[in-house]
């Protein structure tokens, strides 16, 4: 399903310069809206901005003052954010023990602190035009955790609670806040991470079917949209069967 035409309207999208984030922006583009792409590889995000016919703002959104600048270009540039997409992130698997400080603080600034700084700042237009959309891309990890993945699925449960929150504070004023939940996405995050996805199932899906689904799910005012859609069952077993599911997951992994 594609977004509504969108013209006029003014979007954000961070991750932008690959994956699922590429893939949104250019659907939004495609849409009508102005889109604004960040990313941190200037080549990459000029090429995806390109294709758009968007405005690339590189940025490392692990630095907050990065982030807060990336805001208030721009809010400074359009007046205003309708659509914010908080796509980015970064993983990382293996041992906690094996983790650095730096390492750490990265994966928690980028994948939780710069959404939440992100949100603050566009969120005020929103609530003064009763109107705006503010995606999240989470990870199926930070609903039932992963083993050698703990920091990277704390930030995505983080973000998930983060979303789920904003979405009880701002309900009745007009802003969607959607959370798409992706098991595994055919994207250079797993390389980026460097270890590759291990198993067979759940296969994954194309980076356009996860942003599809994204945007389907804000346009369409849901709170959460899982990918593949059978990964609600595991979260509804963890979440009503807990004990039952540790063991299955100690198990299976
Ligand atoms: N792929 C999957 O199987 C999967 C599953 C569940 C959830 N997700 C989530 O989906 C989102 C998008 O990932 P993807 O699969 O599309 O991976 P990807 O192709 O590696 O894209 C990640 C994007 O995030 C950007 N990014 C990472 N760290 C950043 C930082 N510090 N500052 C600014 N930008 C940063 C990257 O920018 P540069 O490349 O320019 O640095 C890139 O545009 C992530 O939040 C990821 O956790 C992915």
């Amino acid at each position: 399903m594609r977004p509504r035409r969108l013209d006029g309207r003014v979007a954000l999208v961070t991750g932008a310069s690959s994956g699922i984030g590429a893939a949104a922006a250019a659907r939004l583009a495609a849409a009508g809206a102005r889109v604004f792409l960040t990313g941190r590889d200037p080549e990459r995000l000029a090429a995806a901005a390109a294709a758009t016919g968007g405005t690339p703002i590189p940025c490392d959104l692990t630095d907050p003052d990065q982030t807060a600048a990336l805001a208030a270009r721009v809010l400074e540039t359009a007046g205003r954010v309708d659509i914010l997409v908080n796509n980015a992130g970064q993983g990382w698997a293996g041992p906690l023990t094996e983790m650095t400080d730096a390492g750490i603080q990265a994966l928690v600034a980028a994948n939780l602190t710069a959404p939440m700084l992100l949100s603050r700042a566009v969120l005020p237009g929103m609530l003064a035009r009763g109107g705006g959309h503010l995606g999240f891309v989470g990870s199926i990890a930070g609903r039932l955790g992963v083993r050698e993945e703990a920091v990277y699925a704390g930030t995505k449960a983080g973000l998930s609670v983060f979303a789920d929150s904003l979405r009880q504070e701002t309900a009745g004023r007009g802003v969607v806040v959607t959370e798409l939940v992706p098991a595994v996405v055919d994207t250079p995050f797993f390389a980026r991470r460097g270890r590759p996805y291990p198993r067979r199932r759940p296969r994954p899906v194309s980076p356009e079917q996860a942003a599809a689904a994204l945007l389907a799910g804000m346009f369409g005012g849901r709170a959460e949209v899982c990918l593949p859609r059978w990964m609600y069952l595991p979260i509804a077993v963890r979440a009503t069967l807990p004990t039952t599911y540790r063991r299955l997951a100690d198990r299976y992994g």
